[in-house]
């Protein structure tokens, strides 16, 4: 063997034996004793009884899976949950068990992709630090934190820096190495020009809070404007090898224990939240990237607390991010609350008081219980019995459509009982009604002629809805240009966070803002940000726009067919309906002219209602 990898061997085998791999798991999946194993949640599938063992009385300590076949030892454990490569995961153990390797090798060579980035967001959060001591646009960041009540420790806690006002703070620093440029821009720190082979930095006079991920290794930042003119507020890195938003919570490896302690994550919506309720002495809370809470960090969180209390400000965005909440109660194993702030108040700005602010998530209502409450009233207004039945089937309607049919285990006696109390009716009922309209919802759903099926998860989304969602991204997909003029025109009406598939709300959230501020993106740079499964949504939409602009003869009016069908999606479902039987025309004529009428009657049935 020849003496290099004989080392090599020799630090492997010190680091295995020192790492204790039941504390290393436990750290990130909550294990129990049983027998003379251990046994957790499995972090590698949708677990929903434990099925992880974690075995300790073997030569060499593993973990399997018994559910997934999910194996390995320290090593793979921390190269699959923590997304680090070998060389990395040898490294990250050797720190934690204050062992020095023997054979560290030279800095550059040989690293993946992965490690280049993360080694240079490391780089670049010393640098953004280093400016707020040594630069003028530091001095000017201090003061605004320090007005705002941040601390210093706070701002060592969680890293915040400041991108100087420059084109070229960063580009300056790697003009002479072609290998970190490029690693910079796939990093999304730098950008190339179009025009010239210039690159330039991303972020310019902006604070910069790192987001990192489980083990405080930064992997992407966002970056807030410090002069109020600059738009956007916030400038987010792209996804990256190491980076996927969908995924990601912000502080939440500051806040990982006292999430596990008290069993109860607290999630707001900014970066400032987070720090100033972890300043007020609440650490248990992190935020979301801009988005709604989704499966994903629900997953993460299910696995080491038992409830999420989604944090809002004012009661319009508390309803309108109820119907999400119930969804993610539903599909994963964590109860799911909903804290409603006074109007216009975020948590950063009560964390002055923590007492109160404490009371406020306290206070929170879970899910089920806000949507239950808003029955409860529309059922006051109803005297007859048939119409009482109505209001609570369409009631129960909306909670399968949300995912109701999804719910196991003990959970699922727990919500039906609630149910069947608030509605006086037995338990029997519910679940008899909910899987009598399982069936006949997935009988409606016609087979598609195209050749992809409908995935499971969708068909708890009607079909019009499902279709409308699509249709009409697809003609934004074809056409950014045309597409943009006309959400322009619209403008504000329509939000991604009305799609309720999940990949179109993705992709809405993607392209609807760049459309809206009139900054189209090439189909290219929008794949390369998306995941697998968009990807090849987006793919399909592309040439779906293509043949519906074809068939309805322009683009502008298959924009107008489709945006409308999606706005009636919205409110009515039966006039969706109608434009989307244009799907079985055949003829492209004939489909064209039936489009036009369909839009007619649509003008016309949306006149009389704006009418009456
Ligand atoms: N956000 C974003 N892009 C924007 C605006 C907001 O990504 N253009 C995300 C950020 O993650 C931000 C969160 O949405 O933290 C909440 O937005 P907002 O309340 O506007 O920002 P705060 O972080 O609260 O910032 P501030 O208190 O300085 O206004
Ligand atoms: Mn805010």
């Amino acid at each position: 063997m020849p003496e290099q990898e004989m080392s090599d061997r020799v630090d492997i085998e010190r680091v295995r034996e020192a790492v204790d791999l039941v504390a290393l798991i436990s750290e990130y999946v909550p294990l129990q004793p049983k027998g003379r194993e251990w046994i957790g949640l499995c972090p590698f599938h949708d677990d929903h009884k434990p099925s992880l063992n974690v075995v300790t009385h073997k030569e060499n300590s593993f973990y399997k899976c018994f559910s997934c076949d999910a194996s390995g030892d320290c090593f793979t454990f921390v190269q699959k949950y923590l997304n680090k490569d070998f060389p990395e995961a040898l490294s990250f153990l050797a720190e934690r068990a204050g062992i020095e390797l023997s054979n560290t090798r030279s800095e550059d060579e040989g690293k993946s992709s992965r490690r280049k980035i993360r080694s240079a967001m490391e780089w670049a959060v010393q640098l953004y630090c280093d400016s707020l001591a040594d630069t003028k646009e530091g001095k000017t960041a201090i003061a605004t934190l320090h007005s705002r009540g941040f601390t210093d420790e706070s701002i060592q806690k969680f890293s915040i820096g400041v991108a100087p006002d420059s084109w070229s703070f960063l580009t300056d620093r790697v003009l002479d190495n072609d290998d970190r440029i490029e690693t910079c821009l796939e990093a999304g720190l730098l950008k190339r020009k179009e025009s010239s082979d210039r690159v330039y930095d991303v972020f310019r006079n902006r604070l910069m809070f790192p987001i990192c991920d489980e083990t405080g290794s930064p992997i992407a930042f966002g970056g807030r404007r410090m002069n109020e003119e600059d738009e956007p507020k916030y400038i987010n890195s792209p996804e990256t090898a190491l980076f996927h938003k969908s995924k990601t919570l912000y502080g939440y490896c500051q806040a990982r224990k006292t999430i596990q302690d008290s069993r109860r994550a607290i999630v707001v919506e900014g970066y400032t939240d987070v720090i100033a309720c972890h300043q007020a002495g609440i650490t248990n809370v992190v935020a979301t990237l801009g988005t709604a809470l989704t499966n994903d960090h629900a997953a993460k969180l299910s696995r080491i607390c038992d409830e999420a209390i989604l944090v809002f400000d004012g009661d319009a965005a508390g309803q309108r991010a109820a119907d999400r909440a119930v969804e993610v109660f539903f599909a994963k194993a964590i109860d799911v609350r909903i804290c409603v702030l006074p109007e216009g108040k975020d948590p950063a700005d009560l964390a002055s008081d923590a007492t109160t602010l404490e009371s406020y998530f306290n206070d929170s209502i879970d899910a089920i219980a806000f949507k239950l409450d808003r029955l409860e009233l529309s059922l006051e207004s109803v005297d007859t019995i048939s119409g009482r039945a109505r209001a609570i089937e369409s009631f129960l309607d909306e909670l399968l459509r949300l995912g109701i049919g999804n719910l196991e285990g003990v959970r699922k006696p727990l919500v039906y009982e609630r149910i069947a109390t608030l509605t006086k009716t037995s338990m029997d009922e519910v679940e008899s009604y909910i899987t009598a309209r399982r069936m006949k919802i997935s009988q409606a759903i016609p087979q598609r002629q195209t050749t992809d099926p409908v995935p499971e998860a969708y068909t708890n989304i009607p079909r019009a809805r499902l279709l409308a969602e699509h249709e009409f991204l697809a003609v934004l997909l074809f056409d950014p240009t045309e597409s943009s003029a006309a959400l322009r025109e619209a403008k504000g009406t329509i939000n991604p966070k009305d799609f309720m598939e999940p990949c179109a709300a993705q992709l809405a959230e993607r392209i609807l803002p760049r459309l809206e501020a009139g900054t189209p993106y090439s189909m290219q740079e929008l794949l390369s940000e998306l995941d697998e499964e968009c990807r090849v949504l987006a793919s399909s939409l592309y040439f779906n726009g293509q043949r519906i602009s074809e068939t309805s003869g322009s683009v502008m009016l298959a924009l107008q067919m489709t945006m409308e069908a999606f706005v009636n999606a919205l409110e009515d479902k039966a006039i969706a309906d109608e434009v989307l039987q244009l799907k079985t025309v055949e003829d492209p004529a004939e489909r064209a002219q039936a489009a036009q009428q369909a839009l007619e009657t649509i003008r016309r049935q949306k006149t009389s209602r704006n009418v009456s």
